[in-house]
């Protein structure tokens, strides 16, 4: 399979869960290498659906070495309850899951700044999880921040948790908020470190001898392209780079060793959270909605839906070097009679073709439209490229032509069996 790292194409939740899922039987090794518990990566096996938000998809399936390297920020009490409950569910990840020790850590300082600041920013909030992704990130770059390593120091984690918890406090009563108890969550964080420690480790290390041995490795991107901090409408975005580049800085596995890149997009598009979604659309928002679809994966949100946006996923194909896509939920479009696909973007008599940087700008452009005929039938059945009916393989190929890639996958359902591979 070679090293591979996936990313989502759009503004997450593109399906990646189901895709990694599905590569991670040719992978030895998989890697988170940004984001925190902000992700919900969904894995149907057997009628089982599973939803991980810092545990590698990569542990749902046996003798697989699973990674949360140092680009990740980790809410130790969120990991040691994914933990738990994997554990209840049968799987034990004491053997194949490693945690760098240069990992940030998330604290509930960094949550409850996380939603006072949106509580501030009033309707101009970004729409965040609310999980201190923003904040943990911030500090890892003011160089305030606290890492695997000190949580399992024990003596140092203390005097260093009792001066943050003292400025945060203060932050905090700023804002009118309830400071925050250093002796309770000094027990709570002990009592993870402890729990964790077994986990940790050295993963610059740890990855390096996988690539060594020659190893195959997926790296598990989180979030989508247009929430990057760098690529995406920013402010409106999450705090970490969401897009290729991110795999190496965050795993610290450089880029000539990586092989591929694959996208993985919906054959229409969703967003959660605020900023702006140019071919957003009321109808197949209701219609999704209706049919159980696009409820967010961590916060239970509906998610905003609307057309495909091939502006949008050539910029993503472009900045990711996206060598393969992955196209999921084209059962999602099963009932629809004309299908539309964004080409460009109108903004008065400017047209773009790339999605512009500046999000007033983006926020004015009206999508140009090319139409499709919708094949009007079910499609969760098709196992081979010829199941899928002549009008759906026709829109699949008309977007990776769009968007500048090869179709690799196309997905009709969340099973692992749904999937078909293209040749
Ligand atoms: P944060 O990452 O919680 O700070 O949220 C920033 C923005 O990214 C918000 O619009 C969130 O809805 C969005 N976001 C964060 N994580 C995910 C995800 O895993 N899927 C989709 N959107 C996400």
């Amino acid at each position: 399979m070679a090293n591979t790292i996936l990313i989502g194409a759009q503004w997450g939740d593109e399906g990646k869960g189901k895709i990694i899922d599905v590569l991670t039987d040719g992978a030895d090794v998989v890697v988170r290498t940004q984001g925190g518990n902000n992700a919900g990566h969904t894995v149907h096996i057997k009628g089982q659906k599973y939803i991980l938000h810092l545990v590698p998809s990569g542990i749902l399936r046996k003798k697989k070495i699973c990674v949360i390297a140092n680009g990740v920020v980790v809410d130790p009490l969120s990991l040691v309850e994914e933990i738990e409950g994997l554990s209840k569910l049968g799987i034990n990840v004491d053997r194949n899951l490693f945690l760098s020790e240069t990992a940030h850590l998330v604290f509930p300082y960094h949550r409850e700044l996380d939603a006072q600041r949106e509580i501030f920013k009033g309707k101009n909030k970004i729409g965040t999880t609310k999980r201190g992704i923003g904040p943990a990130y911030g500090d890892k770059a003011a160089r305030t921040g606290l890492r695997v390593l000190d949580l399992v120091n024990p003596e140092r984690f203390k005097k260093q948790l009792e001066f943050k918890i003292r400025e945060n406090n203060e932050i905090l009563k700023a804002f009118g908020a309830k400071p925050l108890s250093f002796k309770r969550v000094l027990e709570d964080y002990r009592a993870a470190g402890d729990y964790l420690k077994r986990f940790v480790a050295n993963t610059v290390i740890l990855l390096h001898q996988a690539v060594r041995r020659g190893d195959d490795i997926l790296f598990e991107g989180a979030q989508g392209t247009f929430l990057d901090i760098d690529h995406g409408t920013y402010p409106f975005v999450t705090s970490s780079n969401t897009t290729a580049g991110g795999a190496c800085t965050g795993s610290g596995i450089p880029p000539h060793r990586m092989d591929r890149v694959v996208g993985v997009m919906k054959a229409y598009t969703t967003r959660v959270g605020e900023g702006p979604l140019p071919t957003e659309n009321a109808e197949i928002a209701d219609m999704l909605h209706a049919m159980g679809r696009e409820f967010g994966a961590t916060t239970g949100r509906p998610r905003r839906c609307g057309w495909f946006d091939a502006v949008a996923t050539r910029h993503a194909c472009m900045v990711n070097g996206i060598d393969q896509l992955a196209v999921t939920n084209i059962d999602g479009l099963d009932s629809v009679e004309t299908i539309k696909v964004c080409v460009s973007y109108r903004d008065g008599s400017k047209r773009y073709d790339y999605v512009p940087n500046d999000i007033e700008i983006l926020s004015r452009c009206k999508p140009v439209y090319a139409e499709f005929a919708g094949w009007r039938a079910a499609t969760h059945d098709a196992r081979k490229w010829q199941d899928l009916p002549a009008k759906a393989r026709s829109y699949l190929k008309a977007l990776a032509e769009l968007t500048g890639a090869d179709l690799a996958i196309a997905s009709v359902g969340p099973g692992r069996e749904q999937t078909i591979f293209v040749s």
